[in-house]
């Protein structure tokens, strides 16, 4: 089957998460505009607060960037020098530059079978200086956290994590990022919950961390202006805050069209035998995926990447096509067969909420089409 080609379909529309909702978006410049409410306003306070109770989690902080939030995050947990911290290669750098920054060492570690830190490779990985372990939440998904949390009881370690791609995902009924002692989201434009820029938050059930993440994040100013600790300036923009505010208010809409997106991939394309899919939503009783992105893997991937875009499909490679500890200048020195691999194979599909159903058919014909004219299974 040909598939007819109805428009180019990128791997991600920017300028429709303005464009979608330009009335609603300018209402909200002009009124805190109007008010001069820019930094560390009421916006942000009640985002923080809504934000806690949608995830069911005591704080949350806005912060500049999930990166910096994790910083704060390890910080405030104790972790510095000497320490080492065990995180999965597959995330973005913003995690082991994060552990990097707060003075400890980034170990990093294998992957499993879902792409997401592989318990039995943590356990192999500690050692007498091991302080904490940072699981990242891949594509919307939640790490195996009741394997993790036993590890960690078991060698009195703490948790962090890097929940910046999987706000409202769930594991066990638990949201992604109420786990350990801290963990941080992104709001970079194309996360799930995304702003006009830049944007982050630390989430925590601890009182204590929460008022070092309240220092960290305001250049060490206490809940009176005073000094009380060396801090940096990295607090979440009082618009950016509104318009999150906003947005979260139609957040549950956005996930259950995301996973309907899903569904209809796994629909679609679950007879080819050349690609791995992610599992579907519902498929597993554990666990509750948002699909902040559709990854699969695919034979001879370079090929049917190359195919989709002659015909004006955009995909993308993680990370740029690299695990982290595969970056040289980083001097991560890992090797790590089974990622390794995966990086040979793996492939995100466009997944956003300009994607229509008929993109999503168009896109898995296209697929089909390609292992069909040429079905050789090497690659
Ligand atoms: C897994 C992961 N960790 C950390 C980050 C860093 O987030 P930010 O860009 O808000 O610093 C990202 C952002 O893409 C991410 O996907």
């Amino acid at each position: 089957m040909i598939a007819a080609q109805a428009r180019s379909i990128p791997f991600f529309d920017y300028p429709h998460l303005f464009q979608s909702e330009e009335r609603e978006l300018t209402a909200i410049f002009r009124d805190v505009g109007l008010r001069g409410a820019f930094i560390l306003q009421d916006d942000l306070a009640r985002f923080e607060r809504n934000l806690a109770s949608y995830l069911g989690v005591k704080y949350a902080l806005g912060v500049g960037n999930a990166t910096d939030g994790l910083l704060f995050a390890l910080r405030a947990a104790g972790i510095g020098p000497g320490d080492e911290v065990i995180f999965c290669s597959h995330t973005m750098v913003a995690t082991a530059a994060a552990i990097h920054f707060a003075g400890a060492r980034p170990i990093p570690v294998e992957c499993a079978a879902d792409h997401l830190i592989d318990p039995e490779a943590v356990e192999r990985a500690v050692t007498r200086r091991t302080r904490a372990i940072l699981p990242t939440h891949l594509n919307g998904r939640t790490a195996d956290m009741q394997a993790l949390g036993a590890i960690a009881k078991r060698h009195d370690l703490v948790m962090v994590e890097d929940a910046a791609q999987a706000l409202g995902s769930r594991f066990q009924g638990r949201t992604a990022g109420s786990f350990g002692v801290a963990s941080a989201i992104s709001f970079f434009p194309a996360k799930m919950l995304g702003c006009l820029g830049d944007g982050g938050a630390v989430l925590t059930n601890d009182a204590e961390v929460y008022q070092r993440v309240v220092q960290l994040r305001d250049h060490g100013r206490g809940s009176d202006g005073e000094i009380v600790s060396w801090g940096l300036n990295s607090r979440l923009d009082n618009l950016q805050a509104a318009i999150l505010d906003y947005r979260l208010a139609s957040y549950g809409g956005v996930v259950e069209r995301r996973r309907a997106l899903a569904r209809l991939y796994r629909n679609s394309l679950q007879t080819i035998p050349q690609v791995k899919l992610p599992p579907g939503p519902g498929d597993e009783p554990d666990h509750f995926d948002v699909f902040q992105n559709y990854e699969i893997e695919a034979e001879r991937r370079d090929e049917l990447r190359a195919w989709l875009t002659t015909r004006q499909i955009g995909t993308s490679l993680p990370w740029g096509g690299k695990a982290v500890h595969q970056w040289p200048p980083l001097g991560l020195h890992a090797h790590l067969p089974f990622t390794e691999r995966l990086f040979e194979r793996v492939l995100l599909l466009p997944l956003n909420l300009s994607l229509t159903h008929y993109d999503v058919h168009t896109i898995c014909n296209t697929i089909q089409d390609f292992y069909q004219r040429s079905p050789r299974n090497s690659g």
